[in-house]
């Protein structure tokens, strides 16, 4: 599995994210010498009913029946899972696994696997202000849970100064372990997961976050108020997360080299289950889309079970089209948007003349002018001018570019580094692509498009002495939001009756906490170190929304999993298709909204069961549902289900053939009714060309709160282009309420 930061790669491939393909080689089960080796499994049991001391004994046993002895046994067993749901991980050989696959007891048997890696204004720009009402009492008592890189405790973010001890609930424990001095009443929980015996060299098996990531989506979904948090004064403002007066149980299962496996996830799901936290958010990615084989769909499954919601990222591999991950309906699935804010810098020539460049320079420069070079003037030697135009390595003569600013075509990153190790200032860097991303410079750098850089070029040739400086840079407004480009897009890959992603959130230049023990950037030689910086992906979206659902929970602690992910579909707020052209595909619903959420008015509430039918439902047998659900599913007695979905989904998403005339879904629904009574809601229909689309009943009348109401859409739509995505809606609308659902058309 894989961290869903995101971040420029080299060229030419726009929007890399981290793909490791180191991983590949640990899942291939055949070495070099092509000797069978060992790996990790994960094999599920059925039910469960048995003491955790039985449990482990049956574990061993079955083992032994395959290993031979009850030493060996021993001595491959990683993890018993025994609360929450009935498998041991094991390293066992293929034979062995097959073996086991065969025997009665076991229901399924999954490798383990590895998989790639993928200010606070933010809060502010989603209208979510530090003066926004909360309950600080129950709030005190919500714990959010981050499966990630583990977290920095000695931060401001997570001090407990104001904090009374840990809620009652709590269960969890927290340890000293290497560099990490243990918790407090802020930071109530920390644990490391790494069973595979692997030494990870750049990090240390602590909780202690050795590449930041973690440390960001902690402080964003649940951080204390840091005042004059900035990233070297640039995006200054108060860093802080939702709920500053939530508390933070941290579980490490991703490494400095960015694998996180998926035996130590489900044993991180299982503890935090344990532990009794009420969120759990988890910016990770790259697993089996089929969430019935998936950590993390399994794991959130039963944590839906237990009450607690589950906020995963959508991924980073858009703008592709049905790249969307963490798919499962118990999940709720978040894209990325950028805010109004965005980074200049200022170049300013000798000439006096003024342009601007993208990208983040943190360097205020010491003179008022330095002079300025061409790289392919600075060439090393006439050979290596094509070189020297993109400032490569080994291309620019040390004494042609000492002390000056040069101008390079960028092509790869760290041209700055490359310039200033020669005794270079930094880069003038010229590009076509459109960089959302902000990108961090080592040295004084910015990216200018090609039509500036003529103009650059065409002043340093006519020109005796040319000179330039780029200034710090600043913050600029922009308008939003809009998605990232990076962000996964629809249709769900999975299921074609699921709209996913479910909502975007800000993923796009965020600054949040970060480690103390990595500079600011993976380019080498980089000397900044800062306790904030900007990051970006879906990583950074996840735990805007995770903050969001505990938020709702601090005012509805009794709201399932599903009230409290239907409070935050339906009152997000809609984007633009003509802005956004895959609509619905890339940002759901639309951009989460704090403060609507309290009050959705209705919500579509489920509970486990209904996810079982909707499975069966989605052509599921009882048996691969077993390995899920961890006791045996009889689809036969669960079917048909209601309506085209066979679910109670705050959306709706009809696929249509593209050879058919009419493609016509009925879809069955049951709202309750979460606010005042008595109360009416009227419907309003949005239906777009070539779709008809009616409501039965047109109003819903209810006499008192947490009164239920079923109604019935049918939608009706002509055939439409292949990979085309047309957007209707249904508002129900009362006095005081608006709870809208996207209904979606599409052509697979
Ligand atoms: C099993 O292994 C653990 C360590 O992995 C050890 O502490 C324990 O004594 C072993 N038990 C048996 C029965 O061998
Ligand atoms: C861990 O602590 C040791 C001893 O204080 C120190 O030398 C080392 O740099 C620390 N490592 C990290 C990653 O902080
Ligand atoms: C160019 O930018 C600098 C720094 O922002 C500013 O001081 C100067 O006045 C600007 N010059 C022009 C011609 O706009
Ligand atoms: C380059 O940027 C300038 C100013 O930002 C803009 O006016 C111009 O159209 C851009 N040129 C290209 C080729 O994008
Ligand atoms: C740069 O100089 C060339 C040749 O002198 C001229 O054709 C071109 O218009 C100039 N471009 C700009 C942007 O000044
Ligand atoms: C259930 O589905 C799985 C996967 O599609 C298949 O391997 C298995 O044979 C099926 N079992 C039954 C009882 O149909
Ligand atoms: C499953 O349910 C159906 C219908 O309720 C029933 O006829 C069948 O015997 C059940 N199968 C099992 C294995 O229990
Ligand atoms: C339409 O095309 C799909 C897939 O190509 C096919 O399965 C289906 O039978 C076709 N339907 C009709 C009515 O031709
Ligand atoms: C319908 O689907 C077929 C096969 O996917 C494709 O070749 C054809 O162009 C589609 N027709 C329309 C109108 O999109
Ligand atoms: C809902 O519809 C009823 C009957 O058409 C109407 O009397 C009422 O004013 C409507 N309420 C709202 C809030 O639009």
């Amino acid at each position: 599995m894989s961290l869903l930061l995101c971040f420029y790669k080299n060229f030419p491939i726009p929007f890399l994210f981290f793909g490791f393909p180191l991983l590949l080689i640990l899942l291939s089960n055949v070495s070099a010498n092509g000797v069978k080796e060992k790996n990790f499994y994960i094999v599920f049991l059925g039910d469960h009913a048995v003491s955790r001391d039985t449990t482990l004994d049956s574990h061993l046993n079955i083992l032994s029946a395959v290993k031979g002895s009850h030493l060996e046994a021993n001595e491959s067993l990683v993890y018993s899972y025994t609360t929450s749901f009935n498998a041991f991980a094991a390293k066992l050989s293929e034979d062995e696994a097959n073996k086991l696959s065969a025997m009665d007891e076991v229901v399924s048997v999954l490798p383990n696997r590895y998989r790639k890696l993928h200010t606070t204004r933010s809060w502010d720009f989603i209208g979510l202000p530090f003066t926004a009402k909360r309950k600080l009492k129950s709030e005190s008592d919500i714990i959010v849970a981050l499966l990630d890189t583990g977290v920095t405790p000695e931060f401001q973010s997570f001090n407990d100064d104001g904090f009374g001890p840990p809620p009652a609930k709590w269960k969890g424990t927290c340890h000293q372990y290497a560099n990490f001095s243990g918790c407090n009443n802020k930071l109530i929980g920390a644990k490391y997961f790494k069973a595979d015996g692997r030494i990870d060299p750049s990090d240390i098996l602590s909780p202690i976050d050795m590449v930041g990531h973690g440390t960001h989506t902690a402080s964003t979904a649940a951080g204390n108020l840091v005042p004059d948090a900035s990233l070297f004064g640039i995006a200054k403002g108060t860093a802080r997360g939702a709920v500053p007066a939530a508390r933070l149980a941290i579980y490490k299962v991703c490494w400095a080299s960015h694998a996180c496996s998926d035996m130590d996830i489900l044993a991180a799901f299982e503890a935090a289950i344990h532990d009794g936290v009420d969120v759990i958010s988890v910016s990770i990615g790259g697993g089996d889309p089929n969430y019935v084989h998936d950590s993390i769909g399994i794991g959130a499954f039963h944590a839906m079970r237990k009450g607690i919601v589950t906020v995963a990222s959508a991924g980073n591999d858009g703008p592709f089209m049905a790249t969307v991950t963490n798919t499962a309906p118990w999940i709720v699935t978040v894209a990325a948007s950028g805010i109004d804010r965005d980074f200049r810098s200022t170049i300013e020539l000798g000439s006096g003349k003024n342009f601007t460049g993208v990208g983040l320079s943190t360097f205020n420069p010491k003179q008022k002018q330095y002079p300025l070079v061409d790289g392919i003037d600075a060439a090393r030697s006439s050979g290596s001018k094509e070189n020297a135009k993109f400032c490569y390595e080994d291309s620019l003569a040390p004494t042609k570019v000492k002390g000056k600013l040069v101008h390079c075509r960028l092509s790869t990153w760290g041209s700055e580094a490359v310039v200033q190790a020669i005794g270079g200032i930094g880069t003038i860097m010229e590009s076509d692509q459109v960089f959302e991303i902000a990108q961090i410079f080592t040295a004084p750098a910015t990216i200018v498009n090609s039509s500036i850089g003529q103009i650059i070029t065409n002043y340093t040739q006519s020109t005796r002495s040319p000179s330039a400086v780029i200034h710090k840079s600043h913050e600029v407004k922009i308008t939003a939001p809009f998605a990232a480009s990076f962000s996964s897009r629809g249709p769900n890959p999975v299921s074609k009756h699921i709209l996913k992603p479910d909502v975007t959130a800000p993923g796009l230049n965020i600054l949040a906490s970060y480690t103390p023990r990595k500079p600011i950037t993976d380019q080498k030689g980089d000397t900044q170190f800062s306790e904030f910086t900007l990051m970006s992906g879906t990583s950074m979206s996840c735990p805007h929304v995770s903050g969001v659902a505990a938020y709702v929970k601090s005012f509805h602690p009794d709201w399932t999993p599903a009230a409290i992910r239907s409070s935050i579909i339906t009152t997000a707020k809609p984007m633009s298709p003509r802005v956004n052209k895959e609509a619905e595909f890339v940002y759901g619903a639309g951009q989460v909204n704090p403060t609507r959420a309290l009050h959705p008015g209705l919500v579509y509430d489920m509970d486990d069961f209904a996810y079982i039918q909707f499975l069966c439902h989605e052509g599921f047998n009882g048996s691969t549902l077993s390995a899920l659900v961890g006791s045996p599913v009889n689809c036969t007695s669960l079917l048909p289900g209601l309506g085209h979905d066979a679910i109670n989904y705050p959306t709706m998403q009809l696929s249509v053939e593209n050879n058919t005339s009419i493609t016509v879904g009925v879809f069955r629904r049951r709202v309750t009714n979460v606010g005042p009574g008595p109360t009416i809601f009227n419907a309003t229909i949005k239906a777009p060309k070539g779709v008809e689309i009616t409501v039965k009943p047109t109003s819903l009348i209810f006499s008192h709160t947490q009164q239920k109401k079923s109604f019935k859409v049918v939608v009706k739509a002509k055939s439409i282009a292949s990979m085309q995505i047309v957007s209707g809606s249904l508002i129900w609308r009362s006095p005081r309420y608006i709870v809208r659902s996207p209904i979606v058309i599409y052509s697979p």
